[in-house]
């Protein structure tokens, strides 16, 4: 949530702040700006809304500066408006900030009182007042220690200063922020995303710890100002996966790779001459487990519901799971059988972090699933699963949920074989089914033209329900999520048995419903259900698999099937239509895709 970027170098770095702006918009789109060290003052250029009206700002008021430091912004304190967009500034610091602070108000109150005049509305604007403030009295490593120990909240800076030419200072407190090594010029980045396409020596900031970024080298801080060592590392370089190609969207682009991601995840853990799932060094061995809690938020959250059902279905482990921001503050008995496991695509969710950490101070076992390796989670969780799937762009969650999935999947089969729940010849015939999986992914993807004419019949709706049983239900969940996060369509996704139960109401003549209903154990219960809602007025979209059976209703308005598998991966195929329907409903309806209103990739704060 926001984005920072920060350049110290020996040519201008306008344009390259710029560049990076926009990888990062992904972050925050409501507001943006840059501010630079030119000619020993600050000066800064900000705008409401996205980097193309910052650019256009640029070009009429010339930024110019070897040293700068650029945002994009995702309103928490104070509207988005170009007042509240960042960098902030006095005459001598310039701040950018992700994060809360949230005793803002009160350090407000003794800044004013000691004369300080505030120009926005948001949290940050106190970072700017007290550094200067402090800097009064102290040196530059004494006002970063005060400062930085009188914020409460969460926070990632990159700070300038009017009298010091060649130095950009970082700090970090529950919002991730990276340093990257260039030849001449060194910078600092809220995610290695930004800094990719300048370097990929990296070194990430721990919590509590600041960095002085100069041209040629960079020093670490611990909280009390100490200095201390950091090992760079090396990241991989996969920058196609960072361009459009020839689509119009980076969703429509991650909805069409998922028949590769999911090959190369299967690639990564299945050892196919043996049959088995190649998940290593464990660091516990299966009798000290006796139950699982999966944890997550979104699209995250609805993959570990999943997961439950194949848990509970092929394993003995008891399993439980919750949203990130109530685990975190429910009084949960920890567990030292229990393994703990944090599901998110960024690895960088605040919420799901918080809850990671808290767990590791129950010293409890910790295991994440995640997509990217150097975030947070990762780091710091005792056991990591990568998802494999590549960078995930669109703020929609696609590619990444079916890689949530496939590698809960797969923990779910090894942890039942390892504890002799799976019997070998069924572990096989699973780990055999798997190997297809890509494929029927690329042939359920073909449904393309009947979505694209099903989506006409979804733009000017009131709203939808989604409704499904078993494994369809968080399929519903997630189905409803996509139309709504980029249709702005109000839809909810329910269990289809719970519908009698008060949802049943909102039925009007007319009203599209999506029903989930694979030839899985619960078809014939979810068929009676969409014939309730039939018999109310509802039309009804079916998303089914292929089968012999007859489906034995004449009254389906639209139907989409997908390929046949076994039971377990079904949730794999049908959940690509819905991906497709939301996509397809946003498109006609002229919205922007890739950042909807209002949301942000990756949400680092609670
Ligand atoms: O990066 P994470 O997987 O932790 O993100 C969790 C949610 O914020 C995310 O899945 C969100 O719900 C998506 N926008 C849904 O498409």
């Amino acid at each position: 949530m926001c984005g920072i970027i920060g350049i110290n170098s020996n040519k201008e770095v306008t344009s390259t702040i710029l560049n990076s702006l926009r990888k990062l918009e992904y972050r925050g789109y409501d507001s943006a700006g840059i501010a630079t060290l030119n000619s020993g003052y600050i000066q800064e250029v900000k705008c409401e809304g996205r980097v193309d009206n910052l650019e256009k700002n640029i070009i009429k008021n010339k930024l110019l500066g070897n040293l700068g430091i650029g945002h994009v912004r995702w309103a928490t304190h104070g509207i988005p408006s170009t007042l509240n967009a960042h960098p902030h500034s006095s005459d001598n610091v310039s701040v950018v900030h992700n994060g809360i602070i949230e005793n803002s108000t009160l350090l407000k109150k003794f800044l004013v009182k000691k004369g300080h005049k505030f120009k926005s509305q948001t949290d940050t604007e106190v970072i700017v007042h007290l550094i200067t403030e402090y800097l009064k009295k102290n040196n530059l490593i004494d006002t970063l220690t005060k400062v930085l120990k009188k914020l409460h909240g969460s926070f990632a800076l990159g700070i300038i200063f009017k009298d010091e030419p060649d130095l950009i200072v970082g700090a970090r407190r529950g919002s991730p922020l990276a340093v990257g090594y260039g030849p001449g010029e060194n910078y600092l980045g809220s995610d290695s995303y930004a800094l990719k396409s300048m370097t990929n020596k990296i070194t990430y900031l721990d919590d509590g710890e600041f960095c002085i970024i100069k041209k040629t080298e960079v020093s670490f801080f611990n909280e009390q100002g100490k200095k201390i060592n950091k090992k760079i590392l090396s990241l991989t370089t996969d920058e196609q996966n960072y361009n459009k190609g020839d689509y119009k969207h980076f969703m429509a682009k991650e909805i069409d790779e998922q028949p590769l991601t999911i090959k190369n995840c299967i690639n990564e853990y299945i050892d196919k001459k043996n049959n088995e799932i190649s998940i290593f060094n464990f660091p516990w061995k299966i009798k000290d487990i006796s139950s699982i809690t999966l944890v997550g938020c979104g699209t995250a959250y609805h993959s570990c519901l999943i997961a439950k059902y194949w848990f509970e279905q092929l394993t003995s482990f008891d399993v439980h799971i919750d949203i990130a921001s109530e685990f975190r503050y429910r009084k949960n008995r920890f567990k030292k059988e229990t393994l703990y496991v944090f599901v998110s695509q960024s690895g960088e969710t605040a919420d799901t972090y918080a809850a990671l950490d808290l767990c590791n101070k129950n010293n409890v076992k910790t295991c994440s699933v995640v997509n990217v390796v150097e975030s947070s989670i990762a780091r710091d969780s005792k056991f990591v699963l990568p998802i494999h799937c590549g960078p995930e762009i669109g703020v929609a969650s696609t590619k990444a949920f079916l890689g949530q999935m496939l590698v809960l999947y797969l923990l779910c089969l090894k942890m039942g074989k390892l504890n002799d729940d799976i019997k070998k010849k069924d572990y096989i015939s699973k780990i055999k089914s798997l190997l297809n999986l890509s494929k029927n992914i690329e042939l359920s993807l073909k449904s393309e033209n009947d979505i694209q004419t099903i989506s006409n019949s979804f733009t000017n709706i009131k709203g939808s329900m989604f409704l499904g049983r078993g494994y369809s239900y968080p399929i519903a969940l997630e189905g409803a999520l996509k139309l709504k996060e980029l249709s702005y369509i109000h839809a909810e996704g329910y269990p289809a048995g719970e519908m009698k139960h008060g949802p049943l109401a909102l039925i009007e003549d007319g009203m599209p419903v999506v029903v989930i209903a694979p030839r899985d154990e619960y078809y014939k219960k979810t068929m009676s259900n969409m014939q309730e809602v039939i018999a109310r007025g509802a039309k009804v979209l079916l998303i089914t698999n292929k089968s012999t059976d007859e489906i034995f209703s004449e009254n389906i308005w639209q139907k989409i099937e997908v390929e046949n598998t076994e039971d377990d991966l079904l949730p794999f195929l049908i959940t690509i239509p819905l991906q497709k329907l939301a996509y397809y409903t946003a498109l006609k309806k002229g919205y922007d895709i890739d950042k909807p209103r209002n949301l942000a990739k990756s949400v680092t704060v609670e």
